[in-house]
């Protein structure tokens, strides 16, 4: 009994000089565990007279919920220390400064293309896309243009030294060939843009690029006048430049189109005469070339041109984002300056 009182007293001091829950956890075991004085009191019952048992039982009972009572205790105190000290080395300090992290956005290119299919996409056509290396069957024979045409020149054109050399390779000169490869694979009605890129054997200055990007049109149903090219291509300058800009046809000739146009906007910088740096003071910029589809090139992808009719359009994407915007000159569309094409978010 001595040992149990002298237990008792020396505990106290014991479980609260604890500082970790690991330093208390062996502090349990010292008092209550299989080798403790505790335990070993409670083996010696069965030595004692059976009139000692119960009293000595009892006293054993009582250390046991003493002691446990302290540990406890103590063990609550040491988790809330603990929590503490985390939390407090978690601690964000919202004074702090951020981390500054520049976000990207869309080249102004590609906001455009997106911008101009987006339009189109309202009056139900489709957007599809088409190679780049091309043959010459689809980006000059489908499309009308004979053997002798002068665009087909090296001088003009990128030829590749790849593929069959019975059907030329090439760099597709305009984004027109999916015409033909769009109207093989598909019945009328046909309203499909075709956004890519096209190249040009071209020294680069301030109007010219050896790849810039253009967005075709097509459109073929069954009584399609140029009426409904005027009014659709109407429709896209508005949407595209703002409600009060004009248009205007002017002939010219494509050789997969008949009648051939192209179709300027009105000047938005100026009101035609003088130094416009926009439109050099014509009041009219050049915006793409369009026309009603040749027979011929129903005729070469199947189609009976006594049936159908259609017109067909090729607009320039970094021409008409010049226009809308007074970037010049052409180069910083693909020099990526970020003091340039941030101004464009
Ligand atoms: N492909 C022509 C070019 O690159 C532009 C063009 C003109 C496209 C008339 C057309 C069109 O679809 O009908 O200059």
């Amino acid at each position: 009994m001595e040992s149990l009182d002298a237990l008792l007293k020396k505990a106290p001091t014991l479980v609260k000089g604890t500082s970790t829950l690991e330093e208390l956890s062996e502090a349990e075991a010292e008092l209550l565990g299989r080798r403790s004085v505790v335990a070993e009191f409670q083996r010696g019952i069965g030595r004692l007279p059976p009139e000692e048992r119960p009293a000595v039982g009892k006293a054993i009972q009582e250390a046991r919920r003493t002691l446990g009572k302290l540990i406890e205790t103590q063990r609550g105190r040491l988790e809330t220390e603990s929590e503490r000290l985390m939390l407090a080395s978690d601690r964000v300090d919202v004074s702090l400064a951020a981390l500054e992290y520049q976000e990207g956005y869309t080249h102004l290119i590609t906001s455009t293309i997106e911008e101009v299919c987006d339009i189109f996409i309202g009056l139900g056509y489709r957007v599809v896309g088409g190679p780049e290396a091309e043959s010459g069957t689809y980006n000059f024979d489908a499309l009308n243009t004979p053997p002798t045409h002068p665009s087909r020149l090296e001088s003009d054109t990128l030829y590749l030294d790849w593929g069959d050399p019975a059907d030329e390779i090439l760099l597709r000169t305009h984004t027109s060939p999916m015409q033909a490869r769009y109207m093989e694979e598909h019945d009328p009605p046909v309203y499909v843009v075709v956004p890519g890129k096209v190249y040009r054997a071209d020294t680069p200055d301030a109007t010219h690029s050896p790849v810039f990007h253009q967005i075709e049109g097509l459109a073929v149903d069954e009584d399609l006048t140029f009426s409904d090219l005027r009014g659709t291509l109407a429709y896209f300058a508005r949407e595209f430049f703002g409600s009060e800009r004009r248009i205007r046809m002017l002939p010219n000739f494509f050789p997969f189109t008949e009648p051939s146009a192209e179709m300027h906007a009105s000047c938005f910088s100026c009101e035609g005469g003088g130094q416009c740096r926009v439109c050099g003071g014509v009041g009219w910029i050049e915006l793409l070339g369009c026309g009603m589809v040749d027979p011929n090139v129903f005729e070469w992808v199947g189609y009976d041109p006594s049936k159908v009719s259609g017109f067909a359009f090729g607009m320039g994407v970094e021409r008409i984002a010049q226009v809308r915007h007074g970037v010049s000159p052409l180069r910083h569309f693909f020099d990526n300056d970020l003091r340039v094409l941030s101004q464009f978010r």
